[in-house]
């Protein structure tokens, strides 16, 4: 079965396309290589010993995608992860941020609801529910207005897809709401390559440790938690890519209970910004510098996911610990600086 994945050299992409092939599927990748490189298809090739088809494309030049389309027109499914991610970025450059997230999104989606019997994934997040009233976060919880234009995206692309499936009685659709995915591959063949000063804590822990950044600052150690640091559901990006193949695989079996379904995908556990310090410190013998500093403008102070839909109606969930993921990232940091 052939399935695109869009933005499939990037950090979740990659780590789903690995999953996609261990289990016998044909995966297509379109980036741009905006935010990747393409040393990844190499790593993608050392994991699974099969080399994708790769499609270097713009999803904003909409020539381009209905041009994909007519060309592979026997695509079963798609996983979008195409976008940009960048918070502080997007807060700078709101209008680079609706063209990539949107335009994007909608041209697919053109192109996607022509095809017999579309299956199509996105890439949600939980920003969706900004500080939600209660914990752990079910997807029953209100999605509040949004902190930053990428979070609007998420919610703009949710409904964009939702409007979509009213109309499209064949296009069934799986909106996915991340957590906060962290690690990398076991193998330390891929993992996420962030483009100059991380935004994300792991990636700043590990660059850290290695010697690439002084010490890490911790925004923040007066919130109501118990060690005044914020909490977050970290997720494995290997838990994160299985479940994308999970719920293809429910599409594609017809096991969907209404052609537009929202799924949360974390572990359930909170951790503190100073927990996930000592798990690093744990699994790697090191001591991590960091400074606890003021807060940050927009953090929250806990997100975690409630999984029992995850887990029941999906039937997934996940198997590896904020240890895993902490060594795997840290064999992955090893990995790119040696390189
Ligand atoms: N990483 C996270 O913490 C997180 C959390 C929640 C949701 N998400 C969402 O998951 C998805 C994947 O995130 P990621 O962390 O793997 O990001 P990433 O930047 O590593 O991967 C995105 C990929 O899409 C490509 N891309 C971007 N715009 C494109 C375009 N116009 N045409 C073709 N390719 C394009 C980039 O080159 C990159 O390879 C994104 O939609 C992101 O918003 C990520």
């Amino acid at each position: 079965m052939k399935i695109l994945v869009t933005g499939g050299l990037g950090f979740i992409g990659s780590h789903t396309v690995v999953e996609l092939q261990n289990e016998g599927f044909e995966v297509i990748i379109i980036d741009n290589l905006s935010n990747s490189s393409i040393e990844v298809l190499d790593g993608i090739t050392a994991i699974t010993g099969v080399s994708p088809h790769f499609e270097k494309i713009d999803l904003k030049v909409k020539d381009d995608v209905i041009a994909f389309f007519q060309k592979h027109n026997d695509i079963e499914g798609v996983i979008h992860f195409a976008a940009s991610k960048a918070v502080g970025e997007s807060v700078q450059e709101p209008l680079m941020y609706y063209e990539n997230n949107i335009t994007t999104l909608v041209y697919l989606l053109q192109e996607l609801t022509k095809l017999a019997q579309p299956n199509f994934i996105f890439s949600s997040s939980c920003t969706v529910y900004g500080q939600a009233d209660e914990l752990p976060i079910t997807e029953n919880a209100p999605v509040k207005p949004a902190e930053s234009p990428y979070g609007n995206t998420k919610q703009i692309g949710e409904e964009i897809i939702r409007d979509t499936c009213k109309v499209n009685q064949n296009l069934n659709s799986i909106a996915l709401r991340y957590f906060n995915p962290i690690g990398a591959h076991p193998s330390a063949e891929i993992g996420e390559l962030p483009i100059g000063v991380p935004q994300n804590l792991v990636p700043y822990i590990t660059q850290t440790a290695i010697g690439i950044r002084e010490q890490l600052s911790v925004f923040g150690g007066d919130y109501d938690t118990p060690d005044g640091t914020c909490i977050r559901d970290y997720i494995h990006v290997v838990d994160l890519a299985k479940a994308h193949v999970v719920a293809l695989q429910r599409l594609i079996e017809g096991k969907n209970s209404g052609n537009y379904e929202v799924f949360n995908l974390g572990t359930g556990k909170g951790s503190s910004v100073l927990e996930a310090i000592q798990s690093f410190d744990r699994v790697t013998g090191k001591t991590l510098k960091y400074q606890i500093v003021g807060r940050r403008e927009g953090d929250i102070t806990a997100a975690y996911a409630d999984t029992k839909k995850a887990n029941d109606v999906l039937g997934w969930k996940t198997e590896l610990t904020l240890d895993d993921a902490m060594a795997s990232a840290w064999k992955w940091e090893q990995k790119i600086r040696n390189k």
